[in-house]
């Protein structure tokens, strides 16, 4: 089919980019642009699952775009674009809903996970769950299936739903004829999982209220050196590569092995304390956010609307014919 394999990715325009984002996924799209074809979505219409105030998401959707260009994403090298641009995302997430079963859709964790935290009035938005939230990972399964992808990576939170949008596109093979791509599921290599400096146990992440334990892309060196500094590591004082045992020693490891392309077993035998661990992974961590701040504030709206706009332009003619084949498989009126 296409020479390079071709990944699909997406980023929700919500909250702030910290740490755990860019090296769990944005620095792997930055790397895939030159030997994939590469396909990354601002997926805005799932951020609205969750209540927005007005003007929030396109904002979201803008800073998220702009974050994106200052790390290194390249519109001419890859497909960078918002989801609600294109419309058949739309229109194949209805689709996809109706070859999803309700079954399926109820053994989301996620779904599960952030239910039960409404109820419990855990999140920013109340108690309010949409019907939306509930059928999520129907639009997920349409974004992935509307480019042909072979390849999705994504964190291993999201391999549920990667599971599903194979178990979909089969079932929409089975029941009309071939029409998609089966996609594979890619948990990325280097820093997968970056921790919270305060909470080790918990992945670092948008929703934790954890100032002190998330750092940010956009945090000033000091305030990045003063977290890691305050990290919360154990009280055995031996620097060794062990997550059940030390989970903060090394998730401290993990990070800097991930900034600066090592194995976190390896760098663990550099150290005798955990002071100069801190400062290094520190250092390592402002080197290269640094470069990105810079670059954010060099670039203004209309160059991140200008890229947007090719982005979408270049998506759309991937998804429109693949759309047109999917309406006439599910034997619409064409
Ligand atoms: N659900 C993903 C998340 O929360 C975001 C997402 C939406 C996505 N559509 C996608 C990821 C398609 C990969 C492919 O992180």
């Amino acid at each position: 089919m296409h020479s390079r394999p071709r990944v699909f990715s997406g980023i929700q325009p919500t909250g702030t980019t910290h740490l755990g984002n860019y090296l769990g996924a944005i620095r792997n799209w930055v790397a895939m642009q030159d030997d994939h074809d590469a396909i990354f979505c601002i997926v805005d219409l799932h951020a609205l699952t969750m209540p927005k105030a007005p003007g929030e998401v396109a904002e979201g959707s803008l800073r998220m775009a702009r974050t994106l260009l200052a790390a290194g994403l390249d519109p001419e090298r890859c497909t960078l674009f918002v989801q609600s641009h294109v419309r058949e995302h739309s229109e194949l997430g209805w689709l996809m809903q109706t070859v999803a079963s309700y079954g399926e859709l109820s053994r989301m964790t996620q779904f599960k996970d952030k239910t039960d935290a409404a109820a419990a009035g855990q999140t920013k938005s109340g108690s309010f769950i949409s019907a939306g939230l509930f059928t999520y990972p129907a639009l997920q399964a349409a974004d992935i299936l509307l480019y042909d992808t072979n390849v999705v990576p994504v964190g291993d939170d999201q391999k549920q739903h990667i599971e599903l949008t194979r178990d979909v596109a089969e079932r929409f093979n089975n029941r009309y004829g071939d029409t998609f791509v089966i996609p594979e599921h890619r948990v990325p290599a280097a820093g997968a999982r970056v921790m919270d400096l305060q909470h080790p146990d918990r992945k670092m992440s948008k929703s934790l209220d954890s100032p002190q334990g998330t750092v940010e892309l956009f945090d000033e060196p000091k305030a990045i050196t003063k977290k890691f500094k305050r990290a919360v590591t154990d009280s055995d004082g031996e620097v060794r590569f062990d997550l059940s045992a030390k989970p903060g020693v090394s998730n401290l490891l993990s990070i800097l092995a991930a900034v600066t392309d090592d194995a976190p077993e390896g760098l663990a035998d550099r150290y005798e304390q955990y002071g100069p661990l801190k400062s290094d992974v520190a250092d390592a961590v402002v080197a290269a956010v640094e470069p990105i701040q810079e670059r954010y504030a060099e670039l203004d709206d209309d160059d991140v609307r200008d890229a947007l706009r090719l982005g979408a332009d270049k998506a759309r003619a991937i998804a429109a014919p693949v759309m047109d084949r999917a309406r006439v498989a599910a034997g619409l009126l064409v």
